[in-house]
């Protein structure tokens, strides 16, 4: 992530910058008066309400509301952070921010991460045209076409061959000049164990690239031609590359999926392609990988809804309802669409056509109900089997955040297992209040070290058992996301920042487990830690727009409060 964009710069963009050039790359616009206006990216609709006033640099939706500079365009139509989006406008103005803000360590990942990106291109581009136009290429380009895709798609998804020998892309970048290490370090070469030199990773596959949200290339999927073990080689992880990160088809997908406000997620490469071609656009898959807090997070700037399509046997129902468990919490509304059985959504289109797929999706039902018949249905019958079901409903009824759902969700309950309606309402709440008692009981518990440094508080007990308060929740998230907070914090003592020393004690166990781990990974992190993730605010959201501009200042008034609360609290004893 990016640090602090001086405020000069700031104001030279805003007045600098063209938002009617920006908008226009976006949105068809007509000139009326003093505004130019189109059909709204933000919301469907068939008259235009969207106007842009290039005078005051200020775009407003009068059908859904949405409106703000040209920075705020930009962060809501790519789905970028505060600082993402200045630095976008900035290379494109020939403002440089970035030097003097990076320090030398950033400034040594910037440019490896800039070389990587290179290699994967020059690869890309070597994969692309040998399936384009290799005599060798021959085979994938018949598979391709007997799955119904030609060179337009070939084309549009970047698509590729990589040729069936040892060393042709180990060939090809040596000729083009490429560190051989920074192939190694993607992956898409290895050194050879009993000789000299390298061979390639992918050998005799159609390749799919995987772009990151700048639509760089970053990863590939490699499909092996017809049958055979494994089917998929993909890309191991790298400096450049976390697949829990990177969704397939989202860089191409962005538009429609805010647009619709509603993403169809899908298993594999092939069935992102599959729908793209029966016309639903708002698709992206996981890259081989179960879904992740941060796929959540990542989904949850673009969308509303997000619509399940995972096969339909065992395995998908299973990772239907993982990915439930991830994507609720998050507040995003959640629902599935169901297929045939041994049908996948690739194959299900062949068969069907588009028209009953459409169907399909119109007919996606929320999640928690499938949850619901799932569990009763494998439930074995008489009281106990039943009533554990139910507690498995309740379990996830919790995590709805719509109590009008959940309201419902209890009557279907009790109306499938015949138990009383306000028994479940209160074995819920029963739930929830356990939830709650168990994160704040670990809250109480102070770690050993803090004990030694930090004067107890001389509030009463109540007070530190309380939730934590808004303010500290707040600097706990900057402090998790934004790795230069977490070093000033670091820097500048963690007492200065918090008061209570369940809050000091927090936030030093975070920065002792966040210590080297890389900038992105955080949740992962996290997420092996349970019972320290159970003490954090919940849900764990965070917007970068909420640190970005304020940056400095922002810490400054943290600490200035929590001394002003120190100082008032000396006061009182002395007194
Ligand atoms: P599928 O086996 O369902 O493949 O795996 P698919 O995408 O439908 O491909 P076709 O239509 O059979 O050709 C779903 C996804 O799981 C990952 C890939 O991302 C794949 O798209 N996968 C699968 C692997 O990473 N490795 C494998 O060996 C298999
Ligand atoms: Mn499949």
């Amino acid at each position: 992530m990016t640090g602090n964009i001086p405020d000069d710069k700031i104001q030279l963009m805003r007045e600098g910058v063209d938002i009617l050039e920006l908008v226009s790359r976006y949105v068809q616009l007509k000139r009326s008066g003093a505004n130019h206006v189109g059909l709204c990216p933000f919301h469907t609709e068939k008259t235009p309400s969207f106007s842009v006033n290039p005078g005051r640099q200020i775009f407003k939706c009068f059908g859904c509301g949405v409106g703000g500079d040209a920075f705020e365009f930009l962060m809501r139509i790519e789905g970028l952070s505060f600082p993402e989006a200045a630095l976008r406008i900035a290379s494109e103005m020939g403002i440089d921010i970035e030097e003097r803000r990076l320090s030398p360590e950033e400034e040594r990942r910037r440019q490896e991460h800039e070389s990587l990106q290179r290699v994967n291109a020059i690869a890309a581009e070597f994969f692309h045209r040998q399936l384009l136009d290799a005599p060798q290429a021959e085979d994938c380009r018949q598979y391709l076409n007997r799955r119904g895709y030609g060179r337009t798609s070939a084309t549009e998804y970047q698509l590729g061959y990589a040729p069936d020998r040892w060393d042709a892309l180990t060939k090809h970048l040596q000729q083009q000049g490429v560190d051989p290490a920074e192939a190694r370090t993607l992956g898409l070469i290895r050194r050879r164990e009993k000789s000299q030199g390298d061979y390639d990773l992918f050998r005799g596959r159609l390749i799919f690239p995987i772009h990151d949200l700048s639509g760089r290339i970053v990863a590939f999927g490699g499909r092996i031609l017809g049958e055979g073990q494994p089917k998929y080689i993909n890309s191991p992880e790298s400096p450049i590359y976390h697949k829990g990160q990177v969704l397939f088809g989202l860089y191409a997908a962005r538009q429609a999926i805010r647009q619709a406000a509603e993403v169809v997620l899908v298993e594999g490469y092939f069935d992102q392609l599959a729908l793209a071609r029966a016309g639903v656009n708002n698709v992206v898959a996981t890259c081989g990988t179960a879904l992740t807090v941060e796929h959540a997070q990542l989904l949850k700037r673009y969308a509303k809804r997000v619509l399940l399509l995972f096969d339909d046997d065992k395995a998908g129902r299973a990772a239907t309802f993982k990915s439930m468990e991830l994507l609720l919490p998050t507040g995003l509304e959640t629902a599935v669409i169901e297929l045939e059985v041994g049908e996948d959504p690739d194959s299900f289109l062949q068969k069907h056509g588009k028209e009953v797929f459409a169907a399909q999706l119109q007919a996606a039902r929320p999640v928690i109900e499938l949850f619901m018949e799932d569990r009763l249905s494998a439930a074995p019958s008489g009281a106990a089997g039943v009533s554990r079901a139910a507690q498995q409903v309740l379990e996830m009824l919790v995590l709805l955040p719509n109590p009008l759902e959940v309201d419902l969700s209890l009557k279907e309950l009790a109306r499938r297992t015949e138990i009383e309606v306000d028994l479940l309402r209160q074995q819920l709440e029963q739930i929830k209040s356990q939830l709650l008692e168990r994160s704040a009981r670990q809250k109480r518990v102070p770690a050993p070290r803090l004990e030694e440094t930090v004067p107890l508080p001389s509030e009463p007990a109540a007070e530190q058992q309380r939730a934590l308060t808004p303010a500290d929740a707040k600097l706990l998230k900057l402090l998790i996301f934004e790795p230069d907070v977490r070093q000033q914090i670091v820097e500048q003592e963690v007492e200065t920042f918090f008061f209570d020393a369940a809050s000091c004690a927090l936030a030093t166990e975070l920065i002792r487990q966040l210590q080297d781990v890389a900038s992105g990974q955080e949740l992962t992190r996290l997420q092996q830690r349970p019972e320290l993730l159970e003490r954090l605010p919940q849900p764990l959201l965070y917007d970068p727009a909420e640190y970005a501009g304020a940056g400095r200042q922002m810490l400054e008034s943290y600490q200035q409060k929590t001394a002003d609360r120190r100082r008032r609290q000396q006061l009182k004893g002395y007194s």
